[in-house]
């Protein structure tokens, strides 16, 4: 069996985000092993980390690129209690942890598209996902968070139809990053972040996804199943909805697929 370099980086007791951290060479998916953990009972903070997933998954059905030894690929499970409803608000929790600890690796260069997108310099160099598990009767039993950092990702290593659209932390600094040391920010903040929301709601985390925010004054069209809304970005409200400037007045956006004007996606 691989040893678990993430196993030093464990902290707390079961319930802890990164209390346990399983550790796998290759995976089909993080979210499919976390997901299988999650049915047999794993506590809430459990994480699952690999150095290679075969069928990576990102937002609305897309493959997540993901090559071997140089990204972090993690999903956790958590165990919120809160509505159904207010599920996607977590991939904009776990944005800010992992903008946070992105940031100590590329201070001053991370930044947020709504709702998932990690950007450093203007380049899509993370995701998230947030994948909701019921029960039989419909409950929420977990919600699995997955989050895909590039790091130390060379140009070479990115296909040839994303590298206009696609960055590593390693890119724009030029310099590759501890990945165990960024995993260990990661968890740390997601804790602390996740922690804020149970006690305080969202609200209370809207102006820390405002400094991130890298959609303000843009020019966006957002897609949600057939329907369009095109206006200018203005910020998030404290439900994590996008707000929008359009020709009618104002708007507010809770969910869709976002192009900038002017950026090549
Ligand atoms: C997106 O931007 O579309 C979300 C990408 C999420 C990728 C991560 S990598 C770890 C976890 N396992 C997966 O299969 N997907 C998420």
């Amino acid at each position: 069996m691989a040893r678990n370099p993430y196993s030093e980086i464990e902290r707390g007791e079961p319930g802890a985000i990164g209390w346990r951290i399983h550790y796998f060479e290759q995976v089909d998916s993080t979210q499919q092993v976390a997901a299988e953990l999650a049915g047999q009972g794993a506590a809430q903070g459990t994480i699952v980390v690999a150095e290679l997933q075969t069928a990576g998954r990102g937002r609305l059905g897309r493959t997540w690129h993901s090559p071997p030894g140089v990204n972090l690929y993690a999903t956790t499970i958590l165990r919120p209690r809160m509505p159904l409803s207010e599920v996607p608000r977590l991939t904009l929790v776990a944005g800010i942890a992992a903008a946070e600890a992105l940031g100590t690796v590329a201070p001053g260069m991370v930044a947020l598209k709504w709702p998932n997108d990690l950007w450093l310099k203007g380049r899509k160099a993370g995701g998230i996902i947030a994948e909701a598990l019921t029960d039989k009767g419909q409950e929420l039993s977990c919600v699995l968070v997955g989050i895909g950092l590039n790091l130390n990702l060379a140009l070479h290593e990115i296909p040839a139809d994303l590298r206009d659209k696609a960055t590593s932390v390693r890119i724009v600094t030029g310099r590759r990053c501890d990945r165990i040391a960024v995993a260990q920010a990661l968890f740390e903040r997601l804790g602390a972040r996740y922690a804020e929301v149970q006690r305080d709601g969202f609200a209370a985390l809207s102006d820390e996804y405002a400094r991130y925010f890298a959609l303000a004054g843009k020019r966006v069209t957002i897609v949600d199943g057939t329907r369009h809304v095109s206006g200018v970005a203005i910020g998030i409200d404290r439900t994590g909805a996008l707000l929008l400037e359009t020709p009618t007045g104002n708007t507010r956006v809770i969910a869709g697929e976002v192009s900038v004007e002017g950026v090549y996606q």
